[in-house]
């Protein structure tokens, strides 16, 4: 295992917020990370042409620098589900395409956090869904949930479904956790989605005001992750690996 693909339990529940945490985190413990976003949908025109927000974000906050090309080659401007957005852009996503930079990337680093977009069954391209794409990039899969009531049923339903394709579930990261307002779902909830599921909270990520993807603020959302995360429960490899780069284990197929 050389990296982590990054789902969630619903679009906009923290993704991106959470990717860039965690990136900064595992290169403060040394790994050699790189990023990628495959597809970004929503992406932000500008006089460079579409910016990947995400892949921006989460670069800028863990001091990634990758050719965009690599790190989000499919930039799309409606922010719907990607297969839509392609659809209504006339561009034409080729997962072959993605697995290619994916494997650039790999080369250049040990370990990746590949982002997808909205939930585990939104649709890349055609019937291609998230889902097959953490299963083509071999990459077993984290799933940021909100912390409040509903958040059992969807992140349940995302665990049920991954490990009815056959994708590992490496664990579930809470984000957005207001103590101050916390009742009793958000107490309850990661206790409950424990015994459920059997797969374990890895993390659970406190409300940050000052954090704004959108814009770029990066918040205290290093120092959120490094203390949110339990790092005891995440099975991580050692910084250097077994044997080199990422590619060794997820572009192989191993
Ligand atoms: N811990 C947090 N505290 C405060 N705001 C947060 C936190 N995490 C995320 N946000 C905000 O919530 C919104 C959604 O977060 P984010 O963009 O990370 O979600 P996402 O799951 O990556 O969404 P998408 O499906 O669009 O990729 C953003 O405006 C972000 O700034
Ligand atoms: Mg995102």
């Amino acid at each position: 295992m050389r990296g982590f693909f990054i789902t969630g339990a619903d679009t906009g529940v923290g993704k991106t917020a959470c990717t860039a945490g965690l990136a900064a985190n595992l290169k403060r413990r040394g790994f050699d990370v790189g990023i990628m976003k495959p597809v970004q949908s929503g992406s932000e025109k500008t006089g460079n042409g579409l910016v990947s927000v995400d892949a921006l974000y989460t670069m800028t906050v863990a001091g990634i620098n990758d050719p965009v090309e690599l790190v989000s080659p499919y930039r799309l401007e409606p922010p719907l589900a990607p297969s839509m957005a392609a659809q209504i852009s006339g561009v034409n996503i080729e997962v072959h395409k993605i697995e290619q930079a994916y494997r650039e990337l790999c080369k250049r680093h040990r370990f990746m956090l590949v982002e997808g977009a909205g939930g585990i069954m939104v649709p890349v391209t055609g019937r291609f869904l998230m889902a097959d794409l953490a299963k083509m990039l071999n990459l077993p899969v984290l799933i940021v949930a909100r912390p409040g009531l509903g958040t059992v049923n969807h992140t349940l339903l995302t665990i049920e479904y991954a490990k009815s394709r056959g994708i590992q579930v490496a664990g579930i990261i809470i984000n957005g956790f207001n103590e101050s307002e916390a009742g009793p779902a958000e107490k309850t909830n990661p206790g409950l989605i424990e015994e459920l599921s059997g797969v374990p909270v890895v993390g659970i990520i406190p409300y940050d005001a000052d954090l704004d993807v959108d814009t770029y603020k990066p918040g205290r959302i290093t120092e959120l992750v490094g203390e949110g995360m339990n790092w005891e429960k995440l099975s991580l490899p050692g910084p250097e690996g077994d044997n080199g780069n990422a590619m060794d284990i997820n572009c192989k197929g191993n």
